[in-house]
């Protein structure tokens, strides 16, 4: 472990609160090994809009690859050409998928051994060998969470299956998960293109009857685990010995994030995650939700799979890698910008109280938002830290410092074509 100060000096020592300690730079071995043939195939999955109820969503629809494996809602809206490719019966796709309320997270170093819980609530996770799903029943032979994770954008009304369009999927859901996973299952097989990546990938299939769900889960696994690594940004340079990869203002930022602001509570280890579940009260709606009529549905975080009280509202700390390259932010996109998002993450119970009154325009508040502002608040675990302008947009520049341009575009990237030939987006 090296120390902040001893990098920036006695003078820097000063200013800092405690000695703060930098994270070890990301190795070779901190990723599982990588299947390039099931990688392959996965990204062929990944890609193809066979596996959704309508044929007209993608896992790409939502981790698009030209907005960081995010879907950027809003900020970015697709054009209207995409939008129309997209429409389903008539509705922009983000009626029929309800964007929730909640935005698309990144998917970067998710083949990292470290990443054993995965969504928001950790509601997909490993623990000894041992895998936790809200499934009942999983298919047998997953490899690992990244694989369990895959089924189930299948079965959710709102992503794959297109519940308010009536597909042979959408009547399976009825019948209940397995039935939608062999519906999937079989009309992969049905598609001859498929085969030879299927019979490269896997020993145990030779003929198209072969293929299982749990084929197709661990490609998507192993695509979604290489595809968008990213461990090479100034600060991964700067870490392995390269001093002038960031700049004075990074350097600054950096010392506050590992010392004085305190963000390495949480936000610490090789990704700026200590994988852990805490309460930030940050605003759960997106930044122009209108909350005159009510809260809506709010995530309410682990809670839904611990069941114990103190548990609502906390949520997993995210990584912050390639963090400039997704906003909107917060769980549910309530921020623009990153500078903003952080001086209310610093302040939570007032900058909270702030973003409803403008969310609510002068009207009264509304019973239930007023129920869930309390309780943010009454369970907030955010320290509150008096930083300065200045000190924020060090900490922004800091973060900066995180994004790799490099991976941004994934490893084996967008198709040209899937074996489905249905359009690729
Ligand atoms: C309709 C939009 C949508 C589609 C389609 C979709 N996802 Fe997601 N995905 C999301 C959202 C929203 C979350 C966050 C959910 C949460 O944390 O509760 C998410 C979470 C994830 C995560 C967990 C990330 C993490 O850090 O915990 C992975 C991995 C993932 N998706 C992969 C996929 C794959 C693979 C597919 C296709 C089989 C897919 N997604 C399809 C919207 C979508
Ligand atoms: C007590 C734990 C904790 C501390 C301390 C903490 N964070 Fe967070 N951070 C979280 C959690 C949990 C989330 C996800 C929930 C949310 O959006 O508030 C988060 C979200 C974020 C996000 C939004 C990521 C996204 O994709 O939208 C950023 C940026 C961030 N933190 C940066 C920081 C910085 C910079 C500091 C130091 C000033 C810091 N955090 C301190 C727990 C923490």
């Amino acid at each position: 472990m090296r120390i902040v100060a001893a990098l920036f000096g006695t003078m820097l020592l000063v200013s800092l609160a405690h000695a703060a300690e930098l994270p070890r730079a990301v190795e070779e071995s901190d990723y599982r090994p990588a299947n390039e043939a099931q990688s392959r195939l996965g990204q062929l999955l990944f890609y193809d809009r066979v596996l959704s109820g309508t044929f007209r969503v993608s896992c790409a629809s939502c981790h698009n690859h030209d907005r960081a494996s995010s879907n950027g809602f809003l900020l970015d809206p697709a054009s209207a050409k995409d939008v129309d490719d997209l429409a389903v019966n008539g509705l922009p796709i983000y009626d029929v998928f309800k964007p929730s309320s909640r935005h698309a997270p990144t998917l970067f170093n998710l083949g990292a051994r470290e990443f054993t819980s995965l969504f928001s609530d950790g509601r997909v996770s490993e623990k000894d060998g041992k895998i936790t799903s809200p499934a009942r029943n999983l298919p047998a032979g997953l490899r690992d969470v990244l694989a369990v994770q895959a089924l189930f954008p299948a079965v959710t009304g709102d992503e794959l299956v297109g519940s308010k369009v009536e597909s042979d999927l959408s009547r399976a859901s009825h019948v209940g998960d397995q039935a939608v996973w062999d519906i999937l299952a079989a009309r992969v097989a049905g598609l001859p293109d498929y085969l030879p990546y299927f019979r490269a990938a896997f020993e145990d299939i030779e003929v198209g009857d072969d293929i299982e769900i749990r084929h197709l889960a661990n490609a998507i696994s192993a695509f979604v685990a290489t595809e968008w690594r990213s461990d090479g940004s100034p600060f991964d340079a700067f870490l392995r010995g390269r001093q002038d990869a960031l700049t004075r203002n990074q350097k600054r930022g950096l010392a506050l994030f590992y010392g004085q602001a305190g963000c390495d509570l949480c936000h610490s280890g090789a990704f700026q995650t200590n994988h852990g579940y805490y309460a930030t009260a940050s605003p759960l709606w997106r930044f122009d939700a209108t909350l005159a009529d009510g809260a809506g549905d709010v995530p309410q975080g682990r809670v839904t799979v611990t069941g114990a009280r103190d548990d609502l509202f906390r949520f997993r700390v995210p990584s912050l890698r390639n963090v400039t390259l997704s906003a909107p932010y917060g769980l549910a996109g309530s921020h623009k910008s990153l500078g903003g998002f952080l001086r209310g993450h610093i302040q939570p119970a007032s900058s909270l109280r702030s973003f409803i009154d403008q969310r609510l325009d002068g009207k009264t508040r509304p019973d239930d938002v007023a129920e869930i502002e309390r309780r943010l608040i009454t369970q907030n675990q955010m320290p509150s830290v008096t930083l300065g302008d200045d000190d924020v947009s060090a900490l922004v520049e800091f973060l900066e410092s995180l994004t790799d341009r490099s991976a941004v575009g994934g490893v084996l990237g967008k198709p040209q074509e899937v074996p489905s030939s249905l359009v690729v987006e």
